[in-house]
């Protein structure tokens, strides 16, 4: 059977991270510990999800984020246990989140670690029922430990990321995430509480037959853009668009696809936000042997201009994604 760290399916997240740590002889434990408490958090966020309709938290909060975006209810729950988790584990000295305008520092200056977060991915889905996802991205700090992290821990480039994944909370709840030797994923059984391995070691498929973009927009991309996606319905393809990013790339990056969402004149950036949407999936993309580019070069090359700046995207399959760059690049 396939297996990760010498560890087979059904190993727990546990025994996984204890596996992981022991391969870095000096590390002393505070980054298994973090990736606990992301776990820990995701265990008590997919509990208020699974009782969507009965917790009183469908519909929206009253309030707007610094997108212009209505919050809903659960994008702020989900925000609030994600910081108290991480701010109670103790290893996280500042986090950026969808779901707020300033760097949000927690009670431990003393941590090494900065964490980018997008709470609630494709939020639009949950009073529906469909799925949703969490996104996380980490970064070691470059500032002082003890002082107050500033946006140049966060703005480091997504290269210097040390760890990124997502949660999705669908038919059931998986946790995929990287640390830079590749993309495991763990699903979670609640009647253990137990996250346990289920996709060792995933490979992106470098070719697909599906395409996600929200088809109401297409007549607004570029044209090089609208005549890849012209071929790509020549070639056969099918169009799955979930509404969440987490979704639709956790699908891709299993059975082969491409997720796009291009910049239009109206937006010339898109929507995806490169910190705490783009970052992490354009590495874990290439983690499991797929591609993630803006218009013209990789995701992770792109500097960050700001803590919610956005980006174009497409990302999932190398030859899809090779084949709308040239698309969208024709040499000249
Ligand atoms: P979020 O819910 O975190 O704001 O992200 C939603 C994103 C992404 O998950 C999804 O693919 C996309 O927005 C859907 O946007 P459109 O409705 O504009 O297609
Ligand atoms: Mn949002
Ligand atoms: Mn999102
Ligand atoms: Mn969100």
């Amino acid at each position: 059977i396939m297996a990760a760290l010498g560890l087979p399916i059904g190993t727990t997240l546990d025994r996984f991270i204890k596996r992981q740590q022991s391969q870095y002889p000096s590390a002393v434990g505070d980054f298994s510990q973090l990736i606990r408490d992301i776990a820990l958090a995701s265990k008590i966020v997919n509990r208020e999800i699974n009782r969507a309709g009965l917790s009183g938290l469908a519909g929206m909060a009253g309030s707007t984020n610094v997108q212009g975006e209505m919050q809903q209810k659960l994008d702020l729950s989900a925000h609030i246990r994600f910081l108290r988790a991480l701010n109670n584990g103790g290893e996280v000295a500042a986090i950026v989140s969808e779901e707020e305008e300033e760097i949000i520092h927690t009670d431990h200056p003393e941590g090494k670690y900065v964490v980018a977060l997008d709470p609630l991915d494709g939020s639009s889905n949950f009073d529906t029922n469909v799925s949703v996802g969490t996104i996380f991205s980490i970064y070691r700090r470059t500032s002082m430990i003890g002082t107050a992290p500033t946006a140049a821990d966060f703005l480091q480039g997504g290269r210097r990321q040390v760890a990124a994944g997502y949660v999705l909370y669908g038919p059931s709840t998986m946790l995929v995430f990287t640390t830079g030797n590749g993309v495991n994923g763990f699903t979670y059984d609640p009647s253990l509480g137990e996250f346990m391995l289920s996709h060792p070691q995933i490979q992106c498929p470098a070719q697909g037959s599906v395409y996600s973009c929200n088809d109401g927009y297409v007549d607004a991309y570029d044209e090089s853009v609208r005549h890849y996606l012209t071929r790509c319905r020549e070639q056969g393809c099918s169009a799955r668009y979930i509404g969440a990013f987490v979704a639709d790339f956790h699908r891709n990056l299993l059975k082969g696809g491409l997720y796009m969402y291009p910049g239009t004149q109206q937006q010339p950036d898109g929507k995806i936000r490169l910190l705490y949407e783009a970052f992490p999936m354009a590495w874990l993309a290439e983690q499991a042997s797929g591609l993630a580019v803006a218009n013209t070069k990789a995701i992770l090359d792109v500097t960050p201009r700001g803590l919610h700046a956005r980006t174009p995207i497409f990302a999932g399959s190398a030859q899809m994604v090779t084949d709308v760059l040239n698309a969208t690049n024709p040499k000249n």
